[in-house]
């Protein structure tokens, strides 16, 4: 490998180059990143009729002493189910009966935490309820509050709320509300949230934590397929999922069919990528689902959400949607730059004459905002005016991913700017849950995006996240339950391209007849904590024996050895993978580098992503 570090011969890698894409897809969101503990608080999946769908919702105690039926006759306008409780017995059993929510398989209770339950209650005469979380195995309570009312207080819908600290832990615990007392009780939207979320804002910490790990420029949110819809009723409407909590209608995934809350909405994506240092990428719904289209003749209302979408983000808080975005708590505009229309619809029989509609709308209110067409113009030109322009890639081959790398290495450089928003290996047979071997093939791929990005100025893996509960898409690359979380080896290969974004890319050779098995580059990046220059050499290696590599590289001298390092992304076998019980598996080993300097020959392990820093 020779490479040329000499003065004068880099050229930037965009500041944007690695982000990272989130999408409410295998719980991700709901049961995931975003820390309600509840699912279904509002008794809403089953949509706006009654009788409504309570799942998981669940009766505590003999079932002969509780009737609870859902009634459209909440407070809120838009989610107008509530559920209704008769209580038949008197002097109920003594522990209580009622509801109880198991969350997303168990909400994890640690002790010494605080919760905080918030909801909505009426009833006939005085209302007297426990809310408790209690092991989901045998009931022991682990915290509690007694919730009082007076029959004048709660003859109207009264919110109440109650801060419960634990005092033991339990990762499969259950939120229950119950009573000793006879009589109807009228319940809607309860929330139970840890009190000590992410910056106060709502998101699991734990999973946020390795969102920051990874440096993302930007996050695309929130789809996907998710904005799309299997049919339109069911794509994701950014109008429906703001303001406040209690009042947001929910609504049902269809493509990855499940119901969602909607506690992370449009705002909270937008609040998300501010508080990780990210910009934040909008794709919202061209008018096209999977199954049904809007005509181009009536798309207005849709173009008009967009815009309307847009100042929500960064209009001021005086605009009309501006305001709302103000009233929620964040005056100052968030740093939108970018929207995509639509999510994979290039193609589909509307899209060209809405993305039309759409672009010219919003370059005409919004014209420093970048626009990103679903059409690939890898290859060929695109027939329209956007910014950027999406591209996909989930091979199901290793050499195929690998090979993947020389997709830009031909397109022209005087079109729109590519944004590969999603890539990853996917199949059984190579990828599965998150193998190494996948893993190294995407560095492969990486190193590649590198090399063209005076073209490339975006890229992201997906999807970000699985709860293993309920694994719609495999691989991910971050894997968590209510409890654990940890990164599939695809996860530490973005971890360690995350220097890349604004560094310097060198010119660099690889000399072998091995070009299909492995791949490298080279940069100069800056540690922005103590502000030294190191060259980082990259290289991915999906062949099954070592590689003896000679480096030379011009122009550099190392000023401390010492401090060059050598960090590898291996394992025993190319098929293993990170677990809950082994989420260590696989993660980047560094160590000193042996006799560093101009000339040096090094061993690359079999199936491995090797980087090499050296202190300028
Ligand atoms: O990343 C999973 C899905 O793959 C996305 O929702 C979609 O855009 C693509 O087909």
């Amino acid at each position: 490998l020779v490479v040329d570090a000499s003065d004068g011969f880099g050229r930037p890698i965009p500041k944007t180059l690695f982000g990272i894409f989130f999408e409410e897809i295998n719980h991700a969101g709901a049961g995931g990143l975003w820390a309600e503990l509840v699912n279904n608080r509002g008794f809403e999946a089953g949509g706006t009729q009654v009788p409504s769908n309570i799942d998981p919702w669940t009766i505590f105690g003999p079932e002969s002493s509780v009737l609870v039926q859902t009634e459209l006759n909440s407070c809120f306008e838009r989610n107008k189910v509530a559920l209704r409780i008769d209580v038949l017995c008197d002097n109920c059993h003594p522990n209580g009966v009622g509801i109880s929510n198991p969350g997303f398989w168990g909400m994890n209770i640690v002790k010494g935490k605080k919760y905080k339950v918030v909801f909505f209650a009426r009833s006939i005469g005085a209302l007297n309820m426990m809310v408790a979380f209690r092991k989901a195995q045998g009931g022991e309570i682990l915290a509690s509050s007694n919730i009082k009312g007076s029959a004048i207080e709660v003859s109207e819908w009264k919110m109440f709320e109650t801060i419960l600290e634990a005092s033991a832990s339990s990762s499969n615990s259950i939120l229950t509300l119950t009573t000793t007392q006879k009589g109807k009780i009228w319940l809607d939207q309860i929330s139970a949230m840890p009190v000590d979320t992410f910056k106060g804002h709502g998101f699991r910490s734990d999973l946020v934590d390795m969102l920051i790990q990874l440096k993302p420029a930007f996050l695309r949110f929130p789809g996907g397929c998710f904005i799309e819809g299997q049919s339109l009723r069911n794509a994701f409407r950014w109008k429906d999922s703001v303001g406040p909590w209690e009042q947001r209608p929910g609504h049902f995934g269809d493509v990855w069919n499940y119901w969602t809350d909607d506690g992370l909405g449009f705002f909270e994506g937008l609040q998300l990528a501010e508080d990780i240092g990210a910009m934040p990428v909008w794709v919202f719904n061209s008018g096209i689902s999977h199954t049904d289209e809007i005509d181009t003749r009536v798309i207005a209302p849709f173009v008009q959400d967009a815009l309307d979408g847009i100042e929500f983000a960064i209009g001021p808080p005086t605009s009309r949607w501006g305001s709302l975005r103000a009233s929620m708590g964040h005056p100052q505009p968030f740093d939108l730059r970018y929207v995509g229309v639509g999510n994979e619809d290039c193609g589909k029989l509307n899209y060209l004459g809405n993305y039309l509609a759409f672009y010219n709308a919003i370059r005409h209110a919004y014209p420093a905002i970048q626009i990103i067409s679903n059409c690939d113009a890898s290859a060929i030109p695109l027939n329209h005016p956007a910014d950027l322009y999406d591209y996909h890639t989930y091979p199901l081959d290793v050499q195929q991913m690998f090979s993947n790398a020389h997709v830009f290495d031909k397109t022209p450089r005087n079109g729109p700017k590519a944004f590969v928003s999603e890539y990853a290996l996917i199949g059984d047979r190579q990828a599965r849950n998150g193998t190494l071997f996948g893993a190294v093939s995407e560095a492969g791929f990486l190193i590649g995006l590198e090399t063209n990005s005076d073209h490339v100025v975006m890229a992201s893996y997906a999807p970000l996240f699985v709860n293993a509960n309920d694994r719609k898409w495999s691989p991910d690359a971050i894997v968590f339950n209510t409890n654990q979380a940890y990164g599939t080896p695809s996860y530490w290969v973005q971890y360690m391209f995350k220097e890349s974004n604004g560094a310097q890319f060198l010119k660099s050779q690889l000399q072998t007849t091995n070009h299909n098995l492995v791949a490298a580059s080279a940069i100069l990046w800056q540690n922005p904590q103590n502000k030294n220059t190191y060259l980082r050499i990259k290289i991915a290696n999906i062949g099954h024996k070592h590689v003896n590599l000679k480096i030379s590289i011009k122009g550099f001298k190392s000023k401390n050895p010492t401090e060059s390092t050598m960090t590898i992304l291996t394992s025993k076998h190319g098929m293993d993978e990170n677990s809950f019980s082994h989420p260590k598996k696989i993660i980047p080993q560094q160590s000193q580098l042996q006799n560093p300097g101009n000339e040096m020959n090094v061993i690359i392990p079999p199936i491995s992503f090797t980087v090499f820093d050296m202190l300028r």
